[in-house]
């Protein structure tokens, strides 16, 4: 062999291997997922991988004839800089085609821009504080905002006769969001709010808060707390300190009696009334379908949670986008394919905004009741075409 030979045999090879690698790479549409699955916040991304798994359980992991291949990264809780930096490493490292995933409304914002500058859809599966949809054209989301919730909730407690009001909120963006929303429409139904609380977003010590309500006598106290452990903490301190006893209501969003943890939360629940987009006892042919292949797909799972939907509906927004694009993402196309795509989704109704990249659905007024001897958010009225009205 000259040496000749041997160059033009190496290139060959490098070439082959070069075109090999292509054509594998473009058989795998690569969705990063970033969530926390550790610390105080780890229950959001189990739901969220649990709604995904459930999707793919029910339809397959090929799509376009692409194989979706998921790249699972732990931000451990609130984390923006951690987030950023998984951000940075999936779209330069892993190639994702699509970022996903965002409970916490602190890392979907630190990962906007990146979002932005790499072109790359991101389909937020939680966070739910209203401006982060404006922070890039590339995000849509497919779960909820604080405004959207929060307004009915205050809409309803006036009609029904709740006028004094004092507000507990966790003291960051969907907090402010929610606390903000549901005053406007408390007072301009001719409602008061007496006194307006702010809780730190880590590990609030509930107690004291609690004692305050109690002093300032409302006919009902507000509350949004972040979903999981915080809203069994509430509930705990209202049950001990005798709110209930002195009259006192709860009124909240969803995310207190988030349906993951309910079942654990005991009878102090029952009664309280919330505003929310998805109830695990949702009554529809999609919420049955969905409630099985969840199970089948997560065996240890508990029930499903709003976060584990909203994962389920934006892997069909991801599938239909893929199936729209013949299998290519580029991402100004999935974004022209996402705006005003309509989802069958287990909560009832849901379009994704064309102008705002929003979820548009009805929100339902719900009262915690039990169902065969299980606590359950047991829907009984609603708002319908909800749109955002925190922007
Ligand atoms: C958020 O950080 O945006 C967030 C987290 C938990 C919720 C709702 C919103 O239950």
């Amino acid at each position: 062999m000259t040496l000749r030979t041997v160059v033009r045999s190496a290139l060959t090879l490098g070439l082959f291997g070069l075109t090999a690698f292509a054509a594998q790479a473009q058989e795998t549409i690569k969705v990063g997922v970033i969530a926390a699955f550790s610390g105080p916040f780890a229950d959001y991304g189990k739901q969220m991988e649990g709604g995904i798994k459930a999707y793919m359980k029910q339809h397959g992991d090929t799509v376009a004839g692409k194989k979706i291949e998921l790249v699972i990264k732990d931000t451990t809780g609130p984390s923006p800089e951690i987030a950023k930096r998984l951000a940075q490493e999936l779209v330069v490292r892993d190639k994702v085609d699509i970022l996903a995933g965002f409970g916490l409304t602190p890392e979907a914002l630190a990962v906007a821009p990146i979002a932005e500058q790499a072109k790359k859809p991101m389909i937020v599966m939680n966070a739910a504080t209203s401006i982060i949809t404006t922070k890039s054209n590339y995000i849509a989301r497919v779960s909820m905002t604080l405004p959207q919730i929060s307004g009915p909730m205050a809409t309803w407690a006036v009609k029904n006769n709740i006028k004094r009001v004092v507000t507990l909120v966790a003291d960051y963006g969907p907090g402010i969001d929610a606390e903000t929303a549901f005053k406007t429409n408390l007072l301009g139904g001719g409602g008061q709010v007496i006194e307006s609380i702010r809780v730190p977003l880590r590990n609030p010590e509930f107690a004291p808060f609690v004692q305050r309500i109690k002093d300032a006598k409302p006919e009902a106290v507000f509350v949004f707390v972040p979903a999981g452990e915080q809203g069994v903490a509430f509930m705990k301190s209202y049950r001990e300190r005798g709110l209930a006893e002195a009259g006192i209501r709860v009124i909240a969003t969803g995310d207190l009696t988030d349906d993951h943890v309910l079942p654990a939360m005991g009878d102090a629940t029952l009664g309280v009334i919330t505003s929310f987009h998805y109830s695990a006892a949702h009554d529809s042919p999609e919420n049955k379908t969905f409630l099985k292949n969840f199970a089948a797909a997560n065996p240890n799972g508990g029930r499903p949670n709003f976060m584990a939907v909203a994962a389920y509906d934006g892997m069909h927004a991801i599938y239909e986008v893929a199936r729209k694009l013949n299998g290519k993402i580029d991402g100004d196309r999935a974004m022209a394919v996402l705006k005003g795509m309509k989802i069958p989704s287990p909560r009832g109704p849901l379009t994704i905004d064309a102008q705002t990249r929003d979820a548009v659905q009805t929100v339902y007024i719900r009262k915690v009741e039990k169902v065969n001897g299980e606590l359950y958010n047991v829907e009984f009225d609603k708002f319908e075409n909800m749109k955002d009205t925190g922007k």
